[in-house]
């Protein structure tokens, strides 16, 4: 069966930069969209032009800087909007209006305060006020993680046949649960009579912990690009993490979802990203974070010492982290500590570790982690025991 190829759209300079703390220069924007073009994304959503001259600045300084994806800037459903975004988008090789308005109920009547019939009309008018300046205009029908099905079809078919080449299904707020987003996807998908004529795309939010198996259960169901960010960041609780969706899409070809991404790049661009905009990536974080290849249990690090996949699904080296770490702790066993101390140089064999393991439990209950020092250490004041 052939692969089903999915459009990678990165969200980090937009929805990732507009984190308190986290805001980028433009020269700093500009290298994180060339490391973007060189990881293979399609498309790089460069800011949101109106929102601020030094955004602007830096949606045109990407346009001059990178030729290969997408480039695309946000408006909201204004034409002083769509004007601006046009503007600064000049320069691009590829470019793109990512235009849109409210499409829940709760959206349209407390924040919009206006009506359904006059959402839609707003939206068409945006759409086709977009495709004015360029042929490539993605529409988001925000909030529709909440929105009725049946009006979000009405939206989504309007806004098809108004020129839009992408609709975004934005589960705004994080709130659906994965088989109830890829319901939503489904639902559209079988109910919008001209969907074939634009490609679905999932942008979700990750306040409940799901944004990113919400993005898979919506590419299961036919949407066919993602909304990602570098680490995850993004408003409150984040968006989807770029590096997991790759992953996720690499590590089980049975989904046949292929990406353009070179997977080894992953990690410098998170250290990268992490760097520059002062956000630390948690320990724990799935692929890139600083335990993501660590193993401390003295089962688990037996188990990977015998045979690397016991306890990993993805070599280290395809995210372009240089190795897995063997952490040594009080929970380590003798089979950890034997061949951290052969990597120093000391051939320790099964009969002579009693004693250096022994100590080494000492001085692992007293630090949370016995380092390479330690071990030298270690190893000549057991050696004046012997
Ligand atoms: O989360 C959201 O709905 C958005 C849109 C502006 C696409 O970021
Ligand atoms: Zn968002």
């Amino acid at each position: 069966m052939s692969k089903d190829r999915i459009y990678i759209f990165d969200t980090t300079l937009r929805d990732g930069e507009q984190v308190p703390g986290c805001q980028l220069n433009t020269e700093e924007k500009v290298t994180v969209a060339k490391m973007l073009e060189e990881l293979g994304v399609d498309v790089i959503e460069a800011g949101f032009p109106v929102s601020s001259p030094g955004d602007f600045n830096s949606v045109q300084e990407i346009c001059k800087a990178v030729t290969e994806p997408i480039i695309c800037g946000l408006t909201r459903a204004k034409v002083v909007d769509i004007d601006c975004a046009a503007q600064a988008l000049h320069f691009a090789k590829r470019k793109r209006i990512h235009t849109g308005i409210g499409a829940s109920d709760i959206h349209i009547e407390y924040k919009l305060k206006t009506t359904r019939e006059k959402v839609l009309e707003q939206a068409v008018a945006a759409v086709k006020y977009a495709r004015r300046f360029v042929d490539d205009v993605e529409f988001y029908a925000e909030d529709a993680g909440r929105a009725d099905q049946e009006f979000l079809a009405r939206m989504v078919e309007a806004v098809i046949k108004a020129g839009a080449t992408v609709v975004n299904i934005p589960d705004t707020t994080g709130y659906n649960l994965p088989q109830m987003f890829g319901d939503k996807i489904k639902y559209l998908v079988n109910n919008v009579p001209n969907i074939d004529q634009a490609i679905i795309s999932v942008h979700c939010h990750n306040d409940l912990g799901l944004a990113t198996a919400n993005s898979i259960a919506g590419l299961m169901s036919g949407a066919r690009q993602v909304e990602v960010t570098i680490n995850g960041i993004g408003e409150r609780a984040g968006n989807t993490a770029l590096e997991e969706v790759v992953m996720i899409a690499k590590s089980h070809p049975h989904l046949n979802l292929e990406t353009n991404i070179d997977t080894t790049k992953l990690f410098p661009l998170s250290q990268l990203v992490s760097d520059m905009m002062g956000m630390p990536v948690q320990p724990n974080k799935a692929i890139v974070g600083s335990n993501a290849f660590a193993h401390s249990s003295g089962i688990h690090q037996d188990g990977v010492i015998k045979h690397r996949e016991n306890y990993e699904i993805i070599d280290p080296a395809d995210v372009g982290v240089p190795e897995s770490t063997i952490v040594l702790t009080a929970r380590s066993g003798r089979a950890a500590l034997r061949h951290r101390l052969q990597n120093l140089g000391y051939p320790f064999d099964k009969g002579d570790m009693e004693v250096i393991y022994i100590r080494f439990l000492e001085l692992a209950d007293q630090k949370k982690q016995v380092d390479d020092q330690d071990l030298h250490e270690l190893v000549n004041s057991a050696e004046s025991l012997v």
